[in-house]
């Protein structure tokens, strides 16, 4: 197989990774405790609205990859590790939040990269009681785990939490929990991934008879358009369940989707913000769906059996990451306090445009610390 990664290639994304550990430092050392969400005008701090309470995994989720990279034993690792518990704790009493669809963003992020580092029995029922809980918002009537904003609703996003209830279903061999989330995936395959690959961020159904009745959105431009970050969770959440069922449905759509991406994203493969973004608001990119869509490619990529497809997901995932670490890096900017540039959080709300969003610099390192583990 022909081999396209360089020396400057590794070099590039170190020091990627270098940066990104020095703007978490500054952050923890300038405003401690703080959850940072998204920047406004580079600073993580103001009093801009949150809309939902979704993001506090993603800063202790960074230091626990920091953490895992550090040399066993040294005072690197042990710094990670106490920061990463520090800020990781207070998000145990989330496990029972029964008003949040995003407890896998605040658990994978955490504690199941505790549980993974330690083993500890401890930690694997945390993550369990937050996977049961969420698998509380499972609608029968529709099939599906309904969004924060209605019972009506379906968010594309939930393909990120619904793996949490995979991974309770699995430990706990709960029949039941696999049940609610292999549902939950083929009803999100069925309402909200078009025969193109393409999706839509949120489906509305009838409550009373479950019957599916339009794509909408939320984030995203129009009911029928693509959201970039929403395509991006859908290539990483439908990978992640398919490694947790071996379901080659999901598989099969998680390919579908990072086909259309790299089909349709910018000739560096960092995406508008929407793919049907009117002219107006079209060189509106968003770097996190870059980010996130990197990561997702990588995954998708280990998961393929061709291997020549799978090649050319990590080749592109790469070609993500070299774009972003040479142009999008707040580093020239000696008071921006977030790691990458060119983010978007929500266009309509105008909440985080054009800025430092926090789940853009978590998957950003993840995608990182993936292809320097792959090279
Ligand atoms: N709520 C997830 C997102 O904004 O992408």
């Amino acid at each position: 197989m022909i081999q396209f990664v360089q020396d400057t290639d590794r070099n590039l994304l170190e020091e990627a990774l270098r940066f990104a550990q020095q703007q978490v430092r500054h952050v923890i050392e300038q405003h401690p405790d703080f959850y940072p969400m998204y920047t406004r005008d580079g600073r993580w701090r103001h009093d801009g609205e949150t809309w939902a309470d979704w993001c506090t995994g993603f800063f202790p989720g960074m230091m626990w990859i920091f953490r895992r990279r550090a040399d066993e034993g040294s005072a690197e690792a042990r710094y990670w590790q106490e920061q990463a518990i520090r800020y990781t704790q207070p998000i145990e009493q989330r496990k029972t939040d029964k008003q949040s669809q995003d407890l896998g963003f605040l658990f994978f992020s955490t504690y199941y990269r505790w549980y993974r580092l330690t083993g500890e029995a401890k930690l694997k029922e945390v993550l369990v009681e937050a996977g049961r809980t969420l698998a509380g918002r499972y609608r029968e009537a529709g099939q599906y785990l309904s969004s924060f904003v209605s019972d009506d609703s379906l968010f594309i996003d939930l393909m990120m939490n619904v793996g949490l209830i995979f991974f309770a279903a699995n430990e706990t061999g709960d029949k039941r929990l696999r049940e609610i989330a292999v549902r939950h995936c083929l009803t999100t395959r069925r309402t909200l991934v078009r025969g193109d690959g393409s999706t839509a961020h949120e489906g509305i159904f009838d409550i009373e008879t479950g019957e599916f009745i339009r794509q909408s959105t939320q984030q995203g431009y129009r009911g029928d358009s693509c959201w970039s970050r929403g395509l991006a969770w859908a290539m990483y959440g439908f990978a992640t369940c398919h490694e947790y069922s071996r379901d080659t449905r999901l598989l099969a759509t998680a390919e579908a989707c990072a086909d259309y991406f790299l089909r349709h994203t910018n000739a560096d493969g960092i995406p508008p913000w929407d793919f049907l973004a009117p002219a107006s608001r079209r060189n509106l990119l968003d770097t996190s769906a870059a980010a996130i869509a990197a990561s997702a490619l990588l995954r998708v990529g280990r998961l393929l059996t061709d291997p020549v497809k799978g090649h050319l997901y990590s080749a592109s995932a790469l070609m993500i990451l070299r774009m972003l670490c040479e142009k999008h890096l707040g580093k020239k900017d000696k008071k921006w306090e977030g790691i990458l540039k060119g983010g978007v959080y929500h266009v309509h709300k105008e909440l985080g445009v054009d800025e430092s969003v926090i789940w853009g610099e978590y998957f950003f390192v993840e995608a990182l610390d993936q292809a320097l583990r792959q090279l």
